[in-house]
């Protein structure tokens, strides 16, 4: 079978090259890589060879496949570019070469995430606002209730800017959450926006950290805004992005800018969206629920940072009250793609970024 092989693979490969024309060089890949070649029937042989053998056969049927593809490539290439010559090469330009293919771009599936994340919330007539990524220590912190040496501070490892100001750092903002004061500061209510945008915390990157990533925050201001209207909205939003059958739970948690807070939970998108819970589903590790976000009501101190930088009472505590959450867009990306390590987001692997896309 090995001798058999080598005299099939040594003709093939002087056939090839003596081939004048491509429709020759088309029948010849036919006859010897085809589905009906010898050499395919050669390789269904394989089981009548002694176990040992049988590696280094495929090794070498591989081998031959190999040889036998480069040379179709080389003599196709040498005859379009004879026949160029030849005949249709006009003042220097040859109009037969075969062009370049020039892949379409694609979204970045974290920007085709913000964007489903966006329509959702455009349907509800929520606008869209957006903020700088280097911010100051007040809006990022302390407008926000982190007052200074507040354990709450240490949950967001921060990046500063030198020369450290100590009254008021800058900072790579470490959440979408700044936006609130911003917002406040420019809009009287009512009023709904999202914010999307990049943010920083120093460290260190594994499968589900990295030191940049992406948050979409909300904020929701008017008279007599309720849980309900966050739990209603939030609900809706995840039927809108996981599927109908979908479901959203609270869990009772702490942020410094709402209170009430609570952590937001959507059904496991690998067992329970399938509606049964699998006790060794690894996703969500038996429990059926998946974290896809903080939220809660505005804290009051939050209200009077935005009336101290206005310095009006349109944000009196008294009068309004709101709503806000915050996403991580690389978790609700992973969950709806069905990916296990953050980094890859960030490595730009074209056959990664193409298979999402697919
Ligand atoms: N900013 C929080 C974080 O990055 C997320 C968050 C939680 C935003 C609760 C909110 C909220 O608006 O209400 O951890």
């Amino acid at each position: 079978m090995f001798d058999r092989l080598s005299s099939l693979s040594e003709s093939a490969l002087a056939k090839i090259s003596s081939a004048k024309t491509s429709e020759e060089l088309e029948s010849l890949r036919i006859s010897y890589l085809g589905k009906k070649s010898e050499l395919k029937a050669l390789l269904k042989k394989l089981g009548v060879l002694p176990a040992e053998e049988k590696p280094r056969f495929g090794a070498a049927v591989n081998d031959a496949v190999k040889k036998i593809e480069s040379r179709l490539l080389m003599r196709r290439q040498e005859l379009l570019s004879s026949a160029a010559s030849v005949k249709k090469i006009i003042g220097g330009v040859d109009y037969t070469r075969p062009g370049f293919i020039q892949k379409p771009g694609l979204p970045h599936p974290l920007i085709s995430t913000i964007e489903k994340i966006q329509k959702i919330f455009l349907r509800l007539g929520y606008g869209i606002a957006e903020g700088p990524d280097i911010e100051d220590d007040q809006h990022n912190f302390s407008d926000l209730n982190f007052p200074t040496d507040h354990p709450a501070r240490d949950a967001q490892d921060t990046f500063f800017i030198e020369p450290i100001h100590a009254d008021n750092p800058l900072l790579l903002r470490t959440h979408t959450s700044p936006l609130q004061i911003r917002v406040m500061s420019c809009l009287n209510p009512p009023f709904a926006v999202i914010v999307p945008g990049r943010t920083y915390r120093s460290d260190a990157p594994d499968a589900t950290h990295s030191p940049i990533f992406h948050q979409v925050e909300g904020l929701v201001v008017d008279e007599n805004i309720t849980m309900s209207d966050l739990k209603g909205t939030l609900s809706f939003f995840a039927k809108e992005l996981f599927g109908p059958d979908f479901k959203i739970r609270f869990r009772p948690s702490f942020f410094p800018f709402t209170e009430p807070s609570a952590e937001v939970d959507v059904s496991c998108v690998s067992c329970s969206g399938k509606g049964k819970i699998s006790s060794d589903c690894r996703v969500c590790k038996g429990t059926g629920w998946l974290e896809i976000l903080g939220a809660g009501m505005v804290d009051p101190n939050v209200f009077e940072s935005a009336c101290r930088r206005r310095g009006d009472r349109v944000y009196d505590p008294e009068k309004v009250s709101g709503f806000a959450f915050g996403m991580g867009v690389e978790r609700i990306a992973m969950l709806t793609h069905n990916i296990d390590d953050m980094r890859n987001f960030f490595e730009n692997d074209s056959r990664f970024l193409e298979m999402l896309a697919s």
